[in-house]
Parts: C-alpha cells; sequence; structure tokens
C-alpha cells in the first residue's frame, strides 16, 4: 500500500466472496483507495496486483467489475493451512472482567436471569479460549430491605422448630409467605422493617439468619448452573455484600469531588453527559434521605475494585437492556471520578427479552414468572420422549444423557443463536428440531461424523492423514474449517455468539454436502482419498465439538 501510495486509512476489505464465480476471497478496497488517490480503480487494482505476490497462495487473480481483486486459492495451499486450523488464535492477552448471571437470592433463579447467564459464560469461554485472562464476576443480589422480611419469616419458621434446609426448599413458596406475613400482620411488619436496621448494624443473630438463607439460595443456584453446564462457581461469587463497607467511602468521594450533591436530601449525582431531550442532566441517586445506599452505589464500589484491584483491560456486562442507562450512569460517574482509567474499556452487552408464543414475556399459564429448575426439567423431559423416539437401541442410561444434553443445549442454543439485542420467542418445537438452526441438527451431525469412523473401524481421536483437496464441496468445507479463529476473534471483540451459531451451522451444512457428494467407505475409492476425506471429517468434528463447547453445549457419539 505503501509504495502506491494509499492511506493508511485505507484497508483491503478482504472478505470471503458471496459466489464460487468471484473466487474465494474479494478484495473490495481499491475503489475506496481510488477515491482517495484520485485515480482509476481498476488500474489501481491491476497496479496493486502487481505489488503483491500470490503466487504460492493463489490459483488465479482477476480484476472483475469497478475494481474487485478476486482471489481464487490454490487447493494445496488450503490443505497445507488446515494443518493448522485447530490451533488457537495469537493474542496479546488482556485482564477481562466479565459480569454475568448476578441472579437476586431472595427468590429462586426465574427465566428472566436465563440470557444473562448462558451469553455471558458463552463470552467467558470464548475469551478464554482465545488466552486472555478472564475474570468472572457473579453480582449476586444478597442485600436490600427484602431481606429484613425475610429472615423474619426464617425466624419464625425456626421457633416452630423447623430446619431451615426444609423451611427455605422452596423459596418461591418461602417468599410468598413472608410477603403475606409482611402485608396482613403490623407486628410481623415492624420485626422485618428493625431486622433491615439491625442486618445493616451488624446485628449477630440477624446476620445468621441472613447467611443461613443465602447459603440455602446460592446452593440452589449453584445446582442450576451445573444443569444449565455453566462454569460459575462460589469462587466468582462477589455479592452486593461485599462492597457495604466502601458505600459511605464512595459517597463521601462523589461528594468532595463535586460530582453528588444533595437534592431533598438525598445524594445525587446529576450527569449533564446523559442529558435528556430537554437538557435535563440525567440524575443517579447514591444515598437515599434515609441513609440507605442504593443498587449505583454499590456497582460504583464495584467497579471502583474491578479497576483498581483486579486492574481490567476490559469490563464486560450482561445486563438486560432495561439497565442501560443505570449502566450509562455508572460507567460515566466511574470514570469522571477517576475510579476507572479512561483507556479502560467499559462495555454493557445488552440483550432483549424472552418472549412467549402470545409475543409477551414469558409467562406461566397463569401468569406467573416461570422457575428456571422448572424450565430446565422440561427441556430435558421433552428431549428424552424425541430421543426415545428416534433411536431405539439405546440403554437406559445413555437415553437419560442424550436427552440431558439435547434438552440443556436446545434451550442454550435456541437463545444464543439470536442477534443479543433483539426480543426472541421461546418456542418448544422449533428449539427441539433435528432440522434447522439448532442445538439437536448440530449435535446430530457431529454424531453423523462419529459413526463414519466407527463404521470405519478407526479411532476419530488422534486420527491424522494427508488431505488433498479435489473437489468443489470438499474446498467449500476447507474454507470454512479455516474461519474458525477468524470468528471466534469477532465473538470476543462485538461479543454476539450468534456469530459462531451461524458459523457452526453453515460449517455443518457444509460437511452435510461434502459427505453427500464426496463418498469415504463406499467401494472403488481410492485409500488415499478416503483417508484424506476422513481427515476433513476429523477437523469438522473437532471444529463442532469446540465451537459447541464455547457456547456450553455437549456433544454425544450417538444419538
Ligand atoms: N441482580 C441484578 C438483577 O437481577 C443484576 C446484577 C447485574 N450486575 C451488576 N453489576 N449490576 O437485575
Amino acid at each position: 500500500m505503501q509504495a502506491l501510495n494509499i492511506p493508511s486509512e485505507c484497508t483491503p476489505l478482504l472478505n470471503l466472496s458471496g459466489k464460487p464465480q468471484f473466487g474465494d476471497y474479494q478484495a473490495n478496497g481499491a475503489m475506496g483507495a481510488a477515491k482517495h488517490l484520485k485515480t482509476n480503480p481498476r488500474e489501481l487494482a491491476q497496479k496493486i496486483l502487481e505489488q503483491v505476490d500470490l503466487t504460492e497462495i493463489a490459483e488465479k487473480t482477476e480484476i472483475a467489475g469497478p475494481g474487485f481483486i478476486n482471489i481464487t486459492l490454490k487447493n494445496d495451499y488450503l490443505a497445507d493451512c488446515l494443518k493448522n486450523c485447530l490451533d488457537k488464535p495469537s493474542i496479546a492477552a488482556k485482564n477481562i472482567v466479565i459480569d454475568y448471571s448476578g441472579p437476586n437470592l431472595a427468590k429462586e433463579m426465574h427465566v428472566g436471569h436465563l440470557r444473562s447467564t448462558i451469553i455471558g459464560d458463552a463470552l467467558a469461554r470464548v475469551l478464554e479460549y482465545q488466552g486472555q485472562n478472564v475474570i468472572r464476576q457473579n453480582h449476586m443480589g444478597d442485600w436490600g430491605t427484602q431481606f429484613g422480611m425475610l429472615i423474619a419469616e426464617l425466624e419464625l419458621q425456626l421457633s416452630k422448630g423447623d430446619q431451615a434446609e426444609l423451611a427455605l426448599s422452596d423459596l418461591e413458596v418461602f417468599y410468598q409467605q413472608s410477603k403475606k406475613h409482611f402485608d396482613a400482620d403490623p407486628e410481623f411488619a415492624d420485626t422485618a422493617r428493625a431486622y433491615v436496621v439491625k442486618l445493616q448494624s451488624g446485628d449477630a443473630n440477624c446476620l445468621k439468619l441472613w447467611k443461613q438463607f443465602i447459603d440455602v439460595s446460592v446452593a440452589h443456584n449453584s445446582e442450576i448452573y451445573q444443569q444449565l453446564n455453566v462454569g460459575l462457581t462460589a469462587e466468582h461469587i462477589k455479592p452486593e455484600s461485599a462492597y457495604n463497607q466502601d458505600l459511605e467511602w464512595i459517597v463521601k468521594d462523589l461528594e468532595s469531588k463535586k460530582l453528588a450533591i444533595e437534592s431533598d436530601g438525598a445524594k445525587v449525582v446529576f450527569l449533564e453527559e446523559l442529558a435528556d431531550k430537554n437538557g435535563d442532566p440525567s440524575p443517579m441517586i447514591v444515598q437515599k434521605s434515609g441513609g440507605g445506599f442504593l443498587y449505583a452505589t454499590t456497582d460504583l464500589a464495584a467497579l471502583k475494585y474491578r479497576a483498581e484491584t483486579l486492574n481490567v483491560d476490559r469490563a464486560l456486562y450482561f445486563i438486560d437492556a432495561r439497565q442501560s442507562l443505570h449502566m450509562k450512569q455508572v460507567f460515566t460517574t466511574s470514570k469522571k471520578a477517576n475510579y476507572v482509567a479512561d483507556t479502560v474499556s467499559l462495555e454493557h452487552h445488552a440483550f432483549g427479552t424472552m418472549m412467549g408464543s402470545n409475543g409477551k414475556p414469558f409467562k406461566t399459564r397463569t401468569g406467573g414468572t416461570v422457575k428456571l429448575a422448572d424450565l430446565l426439567l422440561e427441556a430435558v423431559e421433552r428431549a428424552e420422549k424425541l430421543v426415545r423416539e428416534k433411536n431405539t437401541d439405546l440403554s437406559e442410561q445413555e437415553i437419560k444423557d442424550i436427552a440431558q444434553k439435547v434438552g440443556i443445549g436446545a434451550v442454550k442454543y435456541a437463545d444464543l443463536s439470536k442477534t443479543r439485542t433483539n426480543d426472541y420467542i421461546f418456542e418448544w418445537d422449533s428449539m427441539l428440531s433435528f432440522e434447522g438452526n439448532t442445538a439437536p441438527y448440530l449435535q446430530y451431525a457431529y454424531t453423523r461424523i462419529y459413526s463414519i469412523f466407527r463404521k470405519a473401524g478407526i479411532d476419530l481421536e488422534g486420527f491424522s492423514a494427508d488431505i488433498t483437496i479435489v473437489e468443489p464441496q470438499e474446498k467449500q468445507l476447507a474454507l470454512k474449517l479455516l474461519q474458525f479463529n477468524e470468528v471466534i476473534n469477532q465473538v470476543a471483540v462485538d461479543c454476539y455468539p450468534h456469530t459462531l451459531c451461524t458459523y457452526l451451522y453453515e460449517l455443518s451444512s457444509l460437511f452435510m454436502s461434502f459427505y453427500e457428494h464426496c463418498p469415504i467407505l463406499k467401494s472403488g475409492i481410492a485409500p488415499e482419498t478416503a483417508q484424506s476425506r476422513l481427515q476433513l471429517c476429523a477437523y469438522s468434528a473437532s471444529i463442532l465439538q469446540k465451537g459447541l463447547d464455547l457456547l456450553g453445549i455437549e456433544v454425544m457419539e450417538k444419538m
């Protein structure tokens, strides 16, 4: 580019070409560069081609239309590249905090927590695979006024001789009971309110009850994480209460920096940079008039900790789109207060809502919130029914194991494969279908490959053979396999996991058409050809398995 005086802001715009007749890759940057240089784009494209030496890798290059450069790669070159297709990307590692799941512990986890939990987990896996230093942070809601009511109820039930585990075996029922008491019994309500204050001032009895409650609730969440194949454990929990001792300091500091001011008895940060259309600054309350601190105060303390102690380069938040303003306020304030250096990238990766088939937020038939545990149970039950119908020679244990992977995989994939920022409709039938862009389709594609090796009597693990690319289907598959790391790097930047889903779906489709057109185990196929094709199969299996694993979805050898 330098030799031709092309300014550095012009990029080659190198992309896969949409159609085989335009070669394998297209470089479309010549037109833009020609505009800058005020020259003829086709002539510039010609000069660019004269400057770069593609003889080693390209079989053909040509200039098309106004100045597209079409490149057809050599089959040998592709086969050679494939040897490294399973290598990890090489990057300079950064410290990346991922804030995800963060359920409120007062109640049982419900479907509203699904998206943050599985999207955040997919990103944690992707970034870890890239070699980043990933720090998972589960910002659980374990503090606030509701806990006064809940521990008053727990004390009541324990005084009747109940065991804590038993009393709390259904957190939803427990919450309803305590709410009923709170609304109907003024004495109970007074105790509850007094307990909020006592809890905050560190009263030993209240803290003990609170801890009992929290332990049971956390244990419930851990079960859900396991069921979901999500990698969140106790070490990742850094709940709201962990920042309690920092909140007073935060408010004082914001006041001393003239960022927080008193307004109607409360302490408020007014943000000009987030002013509404009338020009009124956006208010963020950091302390209520009664003295209580808020969700925002805790988030400021958490971000300060992440920047100063965890030393992050990037902080990613996977939270519902409805909290967009809250996140903007927290990010803006933390930079103004110098809790976070300007170089740190603060990113709220918002997502839409999971809808029922009626187009309204997903609810039970009677309009209640759907418990996540129930939803996952139903997924596995439905999957089990399907597996029984499809395959009759599996053992009981195999059926259970496959149903678990298919059911959970289907729920996760249906979510991850949609553009994150949109709402989506939750539909059992389409997510469990063995056709189309679904987890069962991809898992099935994987088992197909496995069965080819089984039939050939060859071990898939550790298989290695030379590849010779001849047929167009082989070439298409090879090109796709080589894009895996590109896709991973893309997802790592913009945090849209559906890009990876689309890639895996296209890979499976290309594999299926390769398999149809390029026989392997048929008689008359030369042994070298069969070996080469088996190697393409093995790479496809590895990448499918790896890609699904990065989405937190498991594969199996048969189904
Ligand atoms: N507990 C919050 C909720 O359920 C989510 C926490 C998200 N993380 C954060 N740092 N605010 O809405």
